[in-house]
Parts: structure tokens; sequence; C-alpha cells
């Protein structure tokens, strides 16, 4: 069994309806934290599959050794964290407990069980305010709020973790700004309160919940002055996942993969398109920055191409039409089901 943690959140999801239409055995680990049930229950309703899941805190050491000792676990997806920006700024120590100890739980008992295939996510943020741009994985890494330092000391952990042990097969993705929904418009996005990122935004704005976008900054030296980023589709990402364990099943060692599309789109290019493609209106207000942003970043992604066989599919407008049906279909989000 695959067992994959945070899997009811966003990309978790997305990665658990790719791996069950593949064919492989999955188990399910989220607190809820994030998320709702109801994502379980559509999971399952896409893919006409059954999948054990089990609500446990990676905090809870006792119940996450129960959840090894009862199941054969072959190999992890670490999915579970929390990933607000803004918010980590306000409980740093909520941030570090939860994503650092929740991780460092699940290696242990890892270790312990045998268990030694591990993919987890990771995040552009560990580029920092990177300089250069299309960025590659070599690249200096550095974090710029509490969020990004997880991120960078996990990735740290999980290099020593290997450097103790070379039987471990560990991948680093590194997400670059993963939107869209599945085709179905039945999974997607249902972020918890007042969303930070531009797509969820956009999506409220479309829906009503919110009168207007704001625009953090047309000042850059970008081609339209607004910022630039590596938006990629989650079924592209999570198709990223099955490859990445195709590589930890085939080689020991630890990889660090970008995983984006490799092309830079500003936000009036997002805005355009989602307007175009879904024939509605978005309106906005221009403001200053937002404090912390690069003005641009983007992947080379030829490394996860060359060593994955993994490439990104999907464009822009599938993005943005598939975020738009979700929505559509839930305006509400998931209400609760359980
Ligand atoms: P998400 O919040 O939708 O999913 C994370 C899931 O983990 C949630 O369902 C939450 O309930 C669960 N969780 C959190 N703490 C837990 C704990 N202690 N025990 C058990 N479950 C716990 O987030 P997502 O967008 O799907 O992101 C998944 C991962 O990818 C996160 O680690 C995130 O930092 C990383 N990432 C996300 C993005 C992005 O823009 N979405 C970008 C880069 C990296
Ligand atoms: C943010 C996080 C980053 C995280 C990433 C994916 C910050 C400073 N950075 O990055 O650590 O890895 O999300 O979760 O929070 N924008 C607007 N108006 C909005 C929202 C965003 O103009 O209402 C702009 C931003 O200034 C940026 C672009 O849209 O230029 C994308 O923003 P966002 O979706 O938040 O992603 P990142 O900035 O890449």
């Amino acid at each position: 069994m695959i067992l994959i943690t945070g899997g009811a959140g966003f990309i978790g999801s997305h990665t658990a309806v790719a791996l069950l239409n593949a064919g492989y055995e999955i188990g399910i680990l989220d607190n809820l934290s994030n998320s709702k049930y109801e994502s379980i229950r559509r999971i399952k309703q896409l893919t006409e599959k059954e999948c054990p899941f089990f609500e446990i805190d990676l905090l809870d050491y006792l119940a996450l050794d129960r959840i090894f000792c009862e199941n054969k676990i072959d190999s992890v997806i670490h999915f579970a964290g929390f990933k607000a920006v803004g918010e980590s700024v306000s409980k740093p120590l909520e941030y570090y407990h939860n994503n650092i100890t929740g991780t460092l739980n699940l290696c242990r008992i890892m270790r312990e069980h045998n268990v030694k295939k591990l993919v987890f996510s990771s995040s552009a943020t560990v580029y920092g305010l990177a300089k250069v741009v299309p960025v590659t994985e070599d690249m200096p890494i550095s974090a710029t709020n509490p969020y990004g330092s997880t991120k960078l000391m996990i990735e740290n952990i999980l290099n020593d973790l290997f450097v103790s042990d070379n039987d471990w097969s560990i991948a680093l993705l590194r997400y670059f700004n993963p939107i869209g929904a599945h085709k179905s418009g039945i999974l997607g996005e249902n972020p918890n309160g007042i969303p930070n990122n531009l797509m969820p935004r956009i999506c409220n704005v479309v829906n009503g919940k919110m009168d207007k976008l704001t625009i953090w900054g047309t000042d850059y030296a970008t081609h339209d002055g607004t910022g630039v980023r590596d938006y990629i589709h989650v079924l592209d990402l999570a198709d990223g996942h099955i490859a990445a364990l195709n590589k930890c099943n085939k080689d020991k060692g630890i990889f660090t993969y970008n995983l984006g599309t490799g092309i830079g789109y500003s936000v009036f290019d997002l805005i355009n398109t989602f307007a175009r493609v879904n024939n509605v209106n978005i309106p906005y207000d221009v403001c200053p920055r937002r404090p912390g942003d690069v003005a641009s970043l983007y992947a080379d992604c030829s490394k996860a191409e060359k060593e994955m066989s993994w490439k990104a599919k999907l464009g822009l407008e599938d993005m943005c039409a598939d975020s738009y049906k979700f929505v559509k279909k839930n305006p509400k989000g998931y209400e609760d089901s359980k």
C-alpha cells in the first residue's frame, strides 16, 4: 500500500485519484485540519474504488505507529502540512511543530517499519528571492518566511536521513504554482478561510465572494509589470507523483525535481485567460507590491523530464477552464458529508 499523508487536501486528493486510476493500492491519512471528509467521498465516487481512510494526526505518534503495524505500507507520499505563508508568520510555532514534528514522526516510524521510499511535497518557495530564472534544482535555496523555513528544514532533514542510511529512496518535489481541478468539476481546491493565492482569489471574485481582485504591483520588470509565475495544472502535478514513485521504486538516493511547466505567466496573463476562456468579467484594483514577492519565478523542468520522463501537458487555458468548472459546480466548496 502507498500511504498518502494529507490525501484529503487539494494536491493529495488529485494524486489519490491518479494512483487509484492507475491501479495502485493506497491508504489516505489526514487529520482534516484543512480539508473535509467530503473529498475522500469524492475520490471514491470518481474512481469507483475503495481505499482506507485514516483520520489521524501526524503529531500522534502512537496512532501513526498503529497504522504502520496494521497495514502493509510500501512507500509514502507526504503532503500533510500547513501551507499558508501569511499565517506562518503569525503562527510560527504551530507551523514548525506541525510540519517539522509531523515529518520527524513519520520518518522515525517509517524507519522503524523498514519503509524507505518517500515522496515529499517541497515548494518553489525554497528558491527564496531567486535572482535568475528559470530556476534549476542546483541553485541556492533560502527561506523568506516560517513556512518556507519548514520546507527548507525538511529537505535538510531528509538529506541527512539519506546520508545516514543509503537504503532510502527519497524524492523532493518542488512544486511551482498548482492550480486547476479535476476535469469532472467534482474535485478541486477548497481552501478554508480567505485564500492568499491568485487563482483561488480570482475564483472568489467570479463567485461573488469578493467584489474585486487586488493586483499587487504593476511596476515589476516583467513584460506587463505584474508578477510572473509558473502555474501548473494539478492533474499534471498528480502524474508527477506517480513518476516520482516509479523513480523511488527503481533507484536508491535522494532526488530533487522542479515540477512546473517551465513557462512564466503574469497576473494579467492569468486574469485575461480566465476571463476569455470562461467568458466572465474580473474587476480589479491595482495596489502596491506584496512584501516578499519576487518579480518572476519559473522553473527549468528538464531534470524531471530527463530522469523521470515527466513533463507537464496541460496549458493555462485548461487550468482556467477546470478551476472555474469546479467553482461553478461547487459554489460553496465541499459541504461536509460526515
Ligand atoms: P492542503 O492544505 O489542501 O492539503 C494538506 C493536507 O494535510 C490537508 O488535508 C490537511 O488537513 C492535512 N494535514 C495538515 N497537517 C496535518 C497533520 N499534522 N496530520 C495529518 N494531516 C495533516 O494543501 P495542498 O495545496 O494540497 O498542499 C499539499 C502539500 O504541498 C503541502 O505540504 C504544501 O506545503 C505543499 N505545496 C503546496 C503548494 C500549493 O500552492 N498548493 C505549493 C507548493 C507546495
Ligand atoms: C505564494 C507564496 C509562496 C508559495 C506559493 C504557492 C507568498 C509571498 N508566497 O507564492 O511561498 O510557495 O504561494 O503556495 O505568499 N497576486 C495578486 N493578487 C492576489 C494574489 C496574488 O496580484 O490577490 C499576485 C502575486 O503578487 C504574485 C502572483 O499573483 O505575483 C502569484 O501569487 P500567489 O498565487 O500568491 O503565488 P506566489 O507569489 O508564487
